[in-house]
This record gives C-alpha cells, structure tokens and sequence, in this order.
C-alpha cells in the first residue's frame, strides 16, 4: 500500500484522507472547525450561509427518530457579511480545506453569497440547493433542474474555486438533477442532503417540530444516499462524495465503492466528535486487507459487471 494510500486530489482539493466534516453540524466558528481537524476530518464544510443574517425556526428544531433525527432548523446564520472574517480566521488555523456551504432564494443572490464566501479564502464553495422555493411554498430549489443549472451557471461564473452542489434527495430521478449540476459547471456533487420526514405525536396528536415537517439524517438513511451515489456514479464520471448515514469505516468504504472518492458525516459527529479518526483508520486497514494501494483503487467497485 502507498505511504499516502489515504490521501486525495478532489476536484482540485488535497484531502488528507477521504472524510469531510458535513454542512450544518458544527456552525461557524473557526474553532469548532479546528476541534474537527483535529479529530481526524480530511475537510471541513461550514453550516450554510445566506445574504443576510436569519434567526431560524423555533424550538423545536430537532427530534429523534429511529436510528436517526429529523430536523428543522430554518437555516439560522450570521449572513455572510459577518461570516468572511470567520472564514479568514479559519484559514489561519486550519490544515486541511474548509468548504463553505451556501444558500440563497435566487441565482444572483447564491451567486454573491459564494463569490464573498470565495474571496474571503474559502477552499471550495458548496452549494447547498434543499431551501425552499421562492415561488412554489413546498418546493425545494434542488428539484428544478432549470432553476439548478441557472444557479450552478452563475456561481461558476463568479468564483475561481471548486464548486460542489449538494443535491437533494427528495427527487424521482437523482440523475436529472445531477446531469444538469453537471452540464451548468459544477466540478462535483455531494450526495446527498436530508430526506423530507415528518414526526407526530401520539399523545397531543400534532406534529413535534415547530416548522411541522423536517429533514431526516442519520444511519437510517443510508441505504437511500448510497442509491443516491450509485445511480449517479452509474451515468457519470463526476466526483462524488457521498453523505447520509455514515457512522463507522464500512459505511465509508460502501460508498467508495458505489463510487463517491469521499464522505461527509454529519450526524454521527454528535455521538462521537473522533469518528474521522476511526473511519480513516477502519478505511485503511481494508485497504490493506484487499490490497488495494489507494482510496482511488475501490472507487466505484460495486458498479463491476
Ligand atoms: C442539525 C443539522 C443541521 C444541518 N444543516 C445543514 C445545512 O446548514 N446545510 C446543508 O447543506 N446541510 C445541512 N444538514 C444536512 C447534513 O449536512 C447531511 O447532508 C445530512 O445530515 C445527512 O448526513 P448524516 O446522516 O451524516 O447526518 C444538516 C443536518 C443536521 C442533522
């Protein structure tokens, strides 16, 4: 096995090894982003940020589920005026890329979020496309592919970084999202963001989060994100990383091989903050084992005929 065998070149990013800290999961501040470095992460994607500060939903915005937790959190951030001197920070104390992950309700507004986000030092911009839409109430902006590369288009436009869209999973055919991600310019694709979910409760007989419905995470997604990654590493050669669901090192290693060449974890995190150290250090003892010299070596293994 290589010295580096852990070590990948993402869509022009040089990741330690192939974990990445999930969008959402520790906010904002450099330090927590550090703490994660520390624990292991290859990456760091910041929670997402928007034009303007927003103060999010009510409690509550978490609920447990089964082997997961569904939230609705109402996207509460600082905006991203607050947020550059964060990221400038973060660039001095971080060794590994920090990715930060955007939102916004139109094409220019997503666009100047991520061009300040690039400026400000932000090693790759993230684009995170599961907000609602502005004109369709129910809707998710990642479920139009015209609104999509509309979005991807003009980001691509203002940034010279990396550009990664996170797509939704809450659509018939992943693939049409992805080939229009793909065609607008995007260097890679996060698969994927939560799965819509809803809890009820039995005894005041209403629903328990304050927005109603909510996002679901965790191990009990996990089968549906790595269909995700494998209908999409089926039809293209994108970069993937793969997301939902990874909690210990064959997680990571079944997404290797539906063919994403990286994770995030987000979830998990909350259980156990040194889950990038295990992970990596579980993915490289397989390597071993199956002889593999590099994390690029199982890349899409399970699309074998
Ligand atoms: C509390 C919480 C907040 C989140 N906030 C964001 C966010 O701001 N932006 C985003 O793109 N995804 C967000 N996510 C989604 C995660 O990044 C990830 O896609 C999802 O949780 C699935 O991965 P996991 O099962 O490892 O948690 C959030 C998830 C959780 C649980």
């Amino acid at each position: 096995m290589e010295s580096n065998a852990l070590s990948i070149d993402f869509a022009g990013l040089n990741l330690p090894n192939p974990t990445m800290l999930a969008s959402g999961i520790m906010g904002y501040s450099a330090e927590s982003f550090h703490r994660i470095a520390k624990s292991g992460a290859g990456a760091v994607v910041t929670k997402s940020v928007g034009s303007q500060p927003r103060t999010g939903y009510a409690n509550p915005t978490v609920v447990q589920a089964e082997s997961g937790i569904i939230n609705a959190m109402g996207l509460p951030n600082p905006g991203i005026d607050v947020f550059t001197e964060e990221i400038k920070f973060s660039k001095t104390i971080l060794r590994v890329p920090i990715i930060v992950s955007v939102f916004g309700y139109s094409a220019e507004d997503y666009a100047a979020v991520a061009k300040k986000a690039a400026d400000a030092g932000a090693d790759a911009v993230e684009l995170n496309v599961s907000c609602p839409h502005v004109k369709q109430t129910g809707a998710e902006i990642g479920q139009s592919p015209k609104l999509l590369a509309e979005i991807v288009q003009q980001v691509k436009a203002a940034i010279n970084k990396p550009l990664i869209v996170k797509l939704s999973p809450n659509v018939t055919d992943i693939t049409v999202l992805a080939q229009a991600a793909v065609e607008a310019g995007a260097d890679a694709l996060t698969a994927v963001n939560t799965l819509r979910a809803i809890a009820i409760d039995a005894e005041t007989q209403m629903p328990i989060l304050a927005n109603k419905k909510g996002g679901l995470s965790g191990a009990c997604m996990k089968p549906v994100a790595l269909r995700c990654v494998y209908d999409i590493a089926d039809q293209y050669e994108v970069p993937i990383i793969g997301c939902g669901g990874v909690s210990n090192w064959r997680d990571a290693v079944e997404f290797l091989l539906a063919g994403a060449s990286a994770v995030q974890i987000g979830t998990a995190v909350a259980d156990d903050i040194e889950v990038f150290q295990s992970i990596t250090k579980g993915v490289e003892n397989y390597l071993r084992k199956k002889n593999a010299r590099s994390v690029k070596d199982i890349v899409g293994l399970a699309h074998r005929k």
